[in-house]
């Protein structure tokens, strides 16, 4: 794995490709999961029982009602477990509640599942399965966890200096309780697995999984047998958003325990309601602080605590939690501080991943607190935020040195001068002095995001590379494609490694049985681990191709060169093809094919303290968006976005782009328009059902084409070549969601436009509703003028 980050020449990476898949997209002829049902015949559908209460016992569950039901063949509880009931990785979530005796958790919470030879026949069954609850106290709220003291998992505490004394010898301080949603992934393809037995008796898993090797290992536990017996293929998702990270465990295990009892394929795959109401989404936060700071606005201390909404079980929560915890500090130096976490165990949905996985959790706090801060002081919010940039030399508050702070000055400074911030800051002050009744506004927000895993163990990737005699070759590997392009990155990495043209490669689907043990497509490493991985397949490959092309061109195999399928040599100008090469080396029984791994080296992380340098290296990028919105109704639109992020240099430059706009726009909905509502009785007085009332597009809104910029221009922030990373690359996949801040903070700067000296209070999500009552707020307390 030497010189993992240079390039050779005529690279095929920092090409722009369209996505490998592009063209099967749109013509709908990529396939997905449950697309495949129609080639199993006998195949059986699953259809859930789902508690309707939030918390409850079972005091008896009778299965024989829905065996009446024409077409229902099996129904499955927790008698039909072999091995494990159990499907989280901390033994707190059973597959099926026991019954009798177990408890429902949320609303929506399957007790048992029923397989028929149709879905509908399944679905009757479910609804013919009779159940018998006591209703149990429920937790509905985050405030009614903490009020109650009900909590799981650890509560880590980040310590640097001394913050108590820095808060008490500030010049100014302020204090505040911010508590914000979650969100719902809305992938668009929901959960969905096939599960069957083949003929050497081993249980072949169809799963629309982020994370193949956890779907296989809960499977094995689940069935009572070892992981060798399951194979996971996850073909491509239709988004993961981190939603299908840890989430489709328990789906396969269904589909597999179905299969292996009844003999026949078995299909689970939920409707959109059902997966709204049943999967975790993203935690929302509860989150109180206090924050001291300088005349000029330069952060001295904070203390802050993270109260995360974990649900019912703890699936990632505390990863999560830690994410967010590494990234209170987001871009700016803290000298003090102190930072506590815990995670509220309430009677939901048990939250999990979403992309930037409790980064954008924490950051969006000391975003909400500069945003204050400049307007008490009355400072531009833009000032404020630059004086607090990190610099050479400095560690973030979990010990770790801020390495290349100059790319986020130089990432700013670029938005400046490409958006022509100075310019239409003018522009906006002449507008909003001859509306009365519109606002405009431009802020600037930055980000910074820690790559890699914080679990060291994680940090790995694998590979399997095969050349075939005639030339052509097959990339498999450990990552999952969801959309993201990762296969067509490491399509073009193998093709540089190699010296191919990409048209010589072809990936297979990711699956278990040819690469083993792999982590998570998740903290968009996928790209750095699975890129070194297959780097090192090829190179190990090419290594020996070169010695049978020295010995053919009569040269010193040093002097070997690959590139676009054409083989030469320093010192020659005979050349040999590719296939020719190929064929050669099979006659001579070289080895032709390879397993390739990769590991990032120099990460520590002690979770105990919180102390250590979990991060291979950060992204930077900067937002600068304007809005405008309207006194009337709190409706506002996205005038422009202008975004300078930082990719390292690019493995495909189309596909990046793509990942930041999407990123962007996720954000965005979570910053504005995504407003998650649970009947928690906070409206009308009583208890509240903890039903989920925004089960569907109807109630849930995410951004859609309407919502869009109506300019938007995005830039890849220059010289960023990243050492030690593949090819120079940076990871792309969240990062880009947090550029968002900058949508929430303009609305703020522009509602406080409304009157004088404001501080503006914004819920978040800020929607047109949120904006409205905010401007109302700031235009009665601002004196009516002469
Ligand atoms: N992009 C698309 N189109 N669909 C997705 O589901 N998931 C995001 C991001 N971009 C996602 C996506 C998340 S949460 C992560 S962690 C990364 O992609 C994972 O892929 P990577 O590691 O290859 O970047
Ligand atoms: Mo992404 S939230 O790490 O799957």
């Amino acid at each position: 794995m030497s010189h993992l980050s240079q390039r050779p020449a005529d690279p095929v990476v920092g090409e722009s490709h369209a996505h490998e898949s592009a063209a099967a997209h749109v013509t709908g002829t990529a396939l997905y999961t449950d697309d495949l049902v129609n080639r199993y015949p006998g195949i059986l559908h699953a259809y859930p029982v789902s508690s309707p209460h939030a918390h409850a016992r079972i005091l008896t569950l009778d299965p024989d009602p829905a065996y009446q039901v024409p077409g229902v063949v099996r129904v499955l509880t927790s008698a039909d477990v072999p091995g494990v009931n159990d499907v989280g990785t901390k033994h707190d979530e059973p597959l099926f509640p026991e019954a009798p005796g177990g408890e429902a958790m949320f609303v929506g919470h399957a007790v048992c599942w029923v397989l028929g030879e149709t879905l509908e026949a399944a679905r009757l069954g479910a609804a013919a399965v009779q159940v018998e609850y006591e209703p149990l106290d429920a937790i509905l709220t985050l405030t009614d966890a903490i009020a109650q003291d009900s909590f799981h998992g650890s509560r880590p505490t980040m310590l640097r200096g001394d913050a108590a004394t820095a808060l008490a010898t500030a010049p100014h301080t302020l204090s505040g309780t911010f508590e914000f949603s979650g969100q719902e992934h809305f992938y668009l393809e929901t959960q969905a697995s096939i599960a069957y037995v083949d003929e050497a008796e081993q249980v072949f898993i169809h799963c629309s999984t982020q994370h193949p090797t956890e779907t296989q290992d809960i499977v094995s536990h689940v069935l009572g047998c070892p992981a060798n017996e399951v194979t996971v293929q996850s073909l491509r998702m239709g988004g993961g958003f981190g939603g299908k990270e840890m989430q489709p465990h328990g789906y396969a295990a269904i589909a597999a325990i179905g299969a292996r009892l009844t003999g026949r394929p078995v299909r689970v795959r939920l409707s959109r309601a059902q997966d709204m109401v049943m999967t975790g989404k993203r935690h929302g936060f509860h989150t109180t602080w206090t924050v001291g700071f300088t005349d000029s606005g330069v952060l001295t201390g904070l203390d802050v605590t993270f109260t995360a909404d974990g649900g019912w079980s703890l699936d990632l929560s505390e990863p999560v939690l830690a994410r967010a915890m590494c990234h209170v500090d987001n871009a700016y130096w803290i000298p003090d501080i102190a930072v506590h976490g815990r995670i509220a165990k309430c009677h939901r949905t048990s939250q999990t991943a979403f992309r930037g996985f409790g980064g954008p959790q924490g950051m969006i706090v000391i975003e909400d607190i500069l945003g204050r801060i400049a307007q008490t002081l009355g400072i531009p919010a833009r000032e404020i935020r630059r004086r607090n940039f990190y610099s050479d030399g400095q560690t973030t508050p979990y010990g770790m040195p801020v390495r290349h702070p100059d790319r986020q000055f130089a990432a700013w400074d670029q938005v400046i001068d490409h958006a022509s911030v100075v310019d239409r800051e003018a522009e906006i002050e002449l507008f909003n002095a001859t509306h009365p009744d519109r606002r405009r506004a431009l802020a600037l927000t930055p980000i910074k995001f820690g790559i890699s895993f914080n679990l060291t163990a994680f940090n790995q990737g694998g590979a399997l590379v095969l050349v075939y005699k005639d030339g052509s070759v097959l990339v498999n590997h450990g990552g999952t494609e969801m959309g993201q392009g990762l296969h067509t990155k490491m399509m073009q990495v193998a093709a540089t490694t190699l010296g191919v043209p990409l048209s010589t490669v072809r990936l297979a689907p990711t699956r278990t049985d040819k690469v083993p043990n792999t982590s998570a497509t998740a903290a968009s490493s996928g790209a750095d681990l699975n890129g070194g991985a297959v780097k090192d397949a090829c190179e190990q490959i090419i290594a020996r191709l070169r010695v049978v092309a020295a010995s053919t061109l009569g040269v010193h195999p040093d002097d070997v060169r690959f590139s676009r399928g054409v083989v030469s040599a320093l010192g020659t100008s005979q050349t040999v093809s590719w296939e020719d090469l190929v064929a050669t080396a099979y006659m001579r029984r070289v080895q032709l094919s390879a397993s390739g791994f990769y590991r990032t080296e120099g990460l520590h992380w002690d979770a105990s303290v919180m102390q250590g340098e979990p991060f291979k290296y950060f992204v930077y990028g900067v937002a600068a968006v304007e809005v405008e919105v309207s006194r009337f109704d709190g409706s506002y639109e996205l005038r422009r976005v202008d975004i300078v992020h930082d990719v390292g240099d690019s493995l495909s430059p189309l596909i990046d782009l793509g990942q930041i706009e999407g990123g962007f726009i996720q954000g965005a909905g979570w910053m504005t328009l995504e407003d998650l509502r649970w009947d928690d009785g906070s409206h009308d007085g009583d208890r509240g059902s903890g039903r989920l009332t925004t089960a569907g597009a109807s109630t849930y809104k995410i951004p859609s084409l309407s919502e869009l910029p109506e300019q938007f221009h995005v830039e890849l922030l220059d010289k960023a070549h990243e050492e030690g990373a593949v090819y120079g690359s940076k990871a792309v996949g969240e990062p880009p969601f947090m550029l968002a801040f900058a949508v929430r903070e303009a609305l703020r700067q522009a509602v406080a436009a409304f009157g004088t000296d404001a501080v503006v209070d914004l819920p978040c999500p800020a929607t047109p509703e949120a904006v409205y009552w905010a401007v109302e707020r700031v235009r009665s307390a601002t004196p009516v003028s002469s």
